[in-house]
């Protein structure tokens, strides 16, 4: 095939996927099966992996693209992002309406209402209708640059339809769905990890990440609200809702629904609307947007500093509800993790009764200074678990007590690791005895659990019987077990220890994946177990993986391969591994189909310089991108080779400089040639 007819081909291919994917990510109606959309993008992988060129960063394929950033570069805002003056009053909302009929010397205004989305406001600029930048609001000036996890969110399209104008910029919100939050939660949770507090926090912490894996995991979704900057003379549609249609034309998810309003009367029947049915949205949303529908009207009414006088939120109130704070408790989860839970006096909340809440760490018990015995708000917001967000001061005693985290584990006291450090993982406080009681309890459950080795028979109970009568101190145990032990243990007949050994008998089949998620490794959750178990045949060809080469797995990112590195470098770890396979488990994974298989150049960036000698550049990049490799444009303390050809300048030097390996042609080719022989 010529370049030319690669290049058509690929052009219909990506108009077709881009077809397919906004009909399943914006409009939610799916236009093809999973497996015909799968072969099409197979199609145009395989024509871009013969033609690298094709790859351009429009091309469906490149959603996940690119090495992790080592920081955030600044973004100044081309119109700055402004954020809305609030409300939480109907009196107030009517003093808004009559200020702007004021200032705009008319009674008859139009408005437009629409849901306020609970999430991140982002900026994004599309250039000849390609994406080319995406940034946070940070202070409404100068916000980042986060491109590369924004270009992860399917619903966002990379190019839009070539009628939009030369150069566009829109507004709108990121978030994550009530159903990709519960998702994510509970992925954390079987992984680990701390879930996050709310769809809000989840969203913005995929937004922060540097590696843009990270984010393509999380199931982040966007609504774009408004335009943003727009050079002058650009043509435009007059005022909002006809914007709204233009970017639903353009390609773009907009708001849920909105109403068309004329006054104060009819914005508060609208909002009262929105309220009853927001809660059947797929996200959250924390109140109503009001805005005026005239752009010419805007202008008339102009900006205060921070926000337009044109338009307002109007902030629903969460549901609370005071109660006592009787006591903290420590959880221990099956890495060691001490969570502090708030035992409350029991109190009726969005129509159930609460008598426990979360607390989320000791910072934010600190932070918001929560004492034993204090009087506090708690606060359900959408399905998440109730929190514990405030204290009535007023009602203090004297006799409230301080909290804090003991230093030796409430369960087997052995010491607390509290590592020091901002934010993130680092700071979960966990117990550093690997054989606490707590930890094996939760390892054993999370071992039997449906989502991982799925037996029957080993829930929460059984795993506190079998921990505390000793005959279970690691899940190779399990498969040790005699019926005469099972059904021994108090409250136990016959028919359930049979159970429970015939469930254990079955578990030996499973599949890799789920044996590798019930092993427990930090960061390790359903997604990341399956794509392991895509890329490796056995387990032990996963464990003798270096953590470079897992970076180069899809889904996994370098935290997860270093997690990974430090479970297989521990003794009693490889020594649990042979007791499995001592005891018949199955290591191999039926879902390993060669695709992913790691390459001879995985893990490995090389830089091209100068004119080789009878190779043009696009041959060397497809010579190495066949193999598994990487082609950066610079060089850098991560590069491994740097493919030299004549008047190669200041890159060779700099990799002399920093002693990275230099290759001539013919060095690079006989590479090639071992590499494809290995
Ligand atoms: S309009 C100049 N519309 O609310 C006004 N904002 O409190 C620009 N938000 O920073 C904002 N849904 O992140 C607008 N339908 C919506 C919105 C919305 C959510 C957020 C946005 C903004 C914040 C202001």
């Amino acid at each position: 095939m010529t370049f030319l007819e690669a290049q058509r081909q690929h052009a219909g291919l990506a108009e077709n996927l881009r077809k397919h994917d906004y009909a399943y990510y914006v409009l939610a109606q799916p236009t093809v099966s999973d497996a015909e959309y799968d072969r099409l993008y197979r199609d145009l992988l395989d024509l871009e992996k013969q033609f690298p060129a094709l790859a351009t960063p429009d091309s469906p394929s490149q959603r996940v693209g690119g090495q992790p950033l080592t920081g955030f570069e600044n973004v100044t805002h081309l119109t700055p992002m402004l954020s809305l003056d609030n409300t939480y009053s109907e009196t107030e909302l009517r003093e808004f309406v009559a200020r702007v009929q004021k200032l705009l010397k008319t009674e008859s205004l139009d408005w437009i209402v629409e849901p306020k989305v609970d999430g991140l406001a982002i900026s994004l600029r599309y250039e000849d209708g390609r994406l080319t930048l995406g940034a946070t609001r940070g202070d409404g000036t100068t916000g980042d640059n986060i491109t590369h996890n924004l270009r992860t969110i399917r619903s966002l399209p990379l190019r839009i339809a070539a009628t939009a104008p030369g150069q566009l910029e829109v507004r709108g919100e990121v978030f994550l769905t009530r159903s990709g939050f519960a998702k994510l939660n509970a992925e954390r949770i079987a992984a680990g990890e701390e879930p996050f507090a709310n769809p809000r926090n989840a969203a913005a912490g995929s937004l922060k990440q540097l590696d843009p894996r990270i984010a393509a995991t999380r199931p982040l979704d966007v609504l774009i609200y408004g335009l943003g900057h727009v050079p002058p003379g650009t043509a435009l549609p007059e005022d909002h809702a006809s914007v709204l249609e233009f970017l639903r034309q353009l390609g773009f998810k907009t708001p849920e629904r909105t109403w068309r309003c004329r006054n104060a009367d009819e914005l508060i029947r609208a909002i009262h609307e929105l309220d009853e049915i927001r809660g059947n949205f797929p996200y959250e949303t924390d109140g109503a947007v009001i805005k005026l529908n005239s752009f010419a009207l805007r202008k008339q009414a102009g900006f205060t500093a921070k926000a337009p006088r044109w338009a307002i939120a109007y902030k629903y109130s969460a549901e609370q509800a005071q109660t006592k704070l009787k006591s903290i408790t420590i959880q221990v989860g099956r890495t060691g993790a001490l969570t502090p839970v708030a035992e409350l006096e029991p109190v009726l909340l969005a129509g159930s009764t609460i008598s426990r809440a979360t607390l989320h760490n000791e910072e934010d018990i600190r932070r918001k200074d929560i004492r034993i015995g204090d009087t506090v708000i708690i606060e359900k917001a959408g399905e998440v678990i109730p929190a514990v967000v405030d204290v009535v001061r007023e009602l203090r005693t004297g006799a409230e007590t301080e909290f804090s985290l003991p230093d030796r584990c409430p369960e087997c006291d052995a010491p607390v690791a509290k590592p020091a450090g901002q934010g993130g993982l680092g700071v979960i406080p966990r117990c550093t005895n690997p054989e606490c009681p707590a930890q094996l309890r939760g390892r054993i459950e999370h071992w039997c659990s449906r989502g991982a080795m799925d037996i029957e028979g080993g829930g929460e109970v059984m795993a506190a019987q079998l921990v505390s009568t000793r005959l279970v101190h690691n899940v190779a145990e399990l498969y040790d077990l005699t019926l005469e032990q099972v059904a021994g243990m108090e409250r136990m007949g016959e028919k359930s220890a049979q159970n429970l050994l015939a469930g254990l008998e079955a578990s030996k089949k499973r599949d890799l994946w789920r044996l590798i998620f019930g092993l427990g490794i930090l960061h390790v959750g359903t997604g990341v177990a399956k794509a392991l178990g895509r890329s490796f045949a056995t387990l032990d060809d996963l464990r003798r993986t270096t953590p470079e080469q897992l970076g180069q797995i899809p889904d996994v990112g370098d935290v997860i391969a270093a997690s990974l590195a430090a479970w297989f470098a521990e003794p009693r770890n490889l020594a649990l591994v042979e007791r499995l396979r001592n005891a018949g488990l199955n290591f191999n994974s039926s879902l390993h189909t060669g695709t992913h298989r790691i390459q001879p150049f995985s893990g490995k960036t090389f830089v091209l310089t100068g004119t080789l000698p009878s190779m043009t550049r696009d041959q060397a990049t497809a010579a190495i991108e066949a193999l598994g490799g990487r082609v950066s444009g610079s060089v850098s303390g991560k590069t491994h080779y740097v493919v030299a050809g004549d008047e190669a300048g200041s890159k060779l030097e700099k990799a002399q400089r920093l002693g990275i390996a230099i290759l001539d042609q013919d060095q690079f080719q006989r590479l090639c040639r071992e590499a494809e022989a290995s």
